[in-house]
């Protein structure tokens, strides 16, 4: 196995079950990869056996979608100790998940759903992610979530709220500038003063993905290349931030993998760009 322990600070590519068979078959030059944690849950079987073939040539970020960190559900013990395991056997260069919660009473939403950005709510959290850190024995890093409804008990803003949870923990943020976008349209906020606000040391990875804006709010539905708004956001993150590892998500209408490279190529250059204004 290589010994990648840190993401390169380069643009990935999530990768999905439709193009696992070509990734092994052809290995293509990306420099890495992310997969969804709950799928590789299993004992054994083809799909755990494909991801370790893969992180033998790459370096590998394991993104989780059912931790439900935020809900007032214990965490789940199941949950985390097949996490821990999958930890172990893959060793992974990132750890992440979701700043929301999505089941309670033991009955679980597929879907992402947002916190009530309040001090509880916030105490609460961080509690959370300080058992997910000490299980795992290292460093997690937690992704802001779209969403399509705002609590009206909620006293402090979404960013102060993402802020709060990193230095409060010393967990790493994954910043999903797409998810930034839809919600400074949907709620009407300023999506730049949201990049200000964030602890640029915390942030260890960055999300970028399409969204469906057909209807009366964005939808964040991973089905779309980034929109030409989105890249200028994630071009201001960049020189705001500098260079961070940067992932392509695309998890609907999933389209050839050579769409994906030329996403991921465009992330790159962004990134490249920055570095020689830097320069
Ligand atoms: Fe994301």
């Amino acid at each position: 196995m290589n010994t990648h322990l840190r993401l390169p600070v380069v643009a990935g590519i999530g990768l999905r079950a439709p193009h696992i068979a070509q990734v092994l078959a052809e290995r293509p030059p990306v420099a890495w990869f992310e997969v969804h944690s709950e799928n590789y849950y299993a004992d054994g079987g083809p799909a755990l056996a494909a991801l370790d073939r893969i992180r033998a040539d790459y370096p590998l970020s394991l993104h989780g979608v059912g931790m439900s960190l935020g809900s007032t559900d214990p965490l789940d013990a199941t949950h985390l100790s097949k996490l821990e395991r999958l930890v172990a056997r893959v060793e992974p260069a990132a750890v992440s998940e979701h700043l929301c919660w999505s089941g309670i009473g033991g009955r679980h939403l597929n879907d992402l759903l947002p916190l009530p950005y309040t001090e509880e709510a916030l105490d609460h959290v961080c509690s959370r992610v300080t058992q997910v850190q000490d299980a795992l024995r290292r460093e997690l890093l937690v992704e802001n979530v779209s969403s399509y409804l705002a609590f009206a008990d909620a006293t402090i803003p979404e960013w102060e709220f993402v802020a709060a949870v990193a230095t409060r923990t010393g967990c790493k943020l994954l910043c999903d500038v797409n998810n930034i976008y839809v919600n400074a349209v949907n709620h009407g906020f300023d999506a730049d003063a949201y990049l200000a606000a964030l602890p640029g040391a915390a942030i260890a990875e960055v999300h970028l993905a399409g969204f469906d804006a057909s209807g009366p709010c964005l939808v964040d539905t991973h089905g779309a290349p980034v929109a030409p708004d989105v890249w200028a956001l994630y071009a201001r993150a960049i020189a705001r931030f500098g260079p961070r590892p940067t992932l392509i998500e695309w998890d609907t209408d999933i389209p050839a993998f050579a769409v994906l490279e030329r996403e991921a190529a465009t992330a790159q250059s962004i990134m490249e760009t920055r570095d020689a204004i830097a320069a």
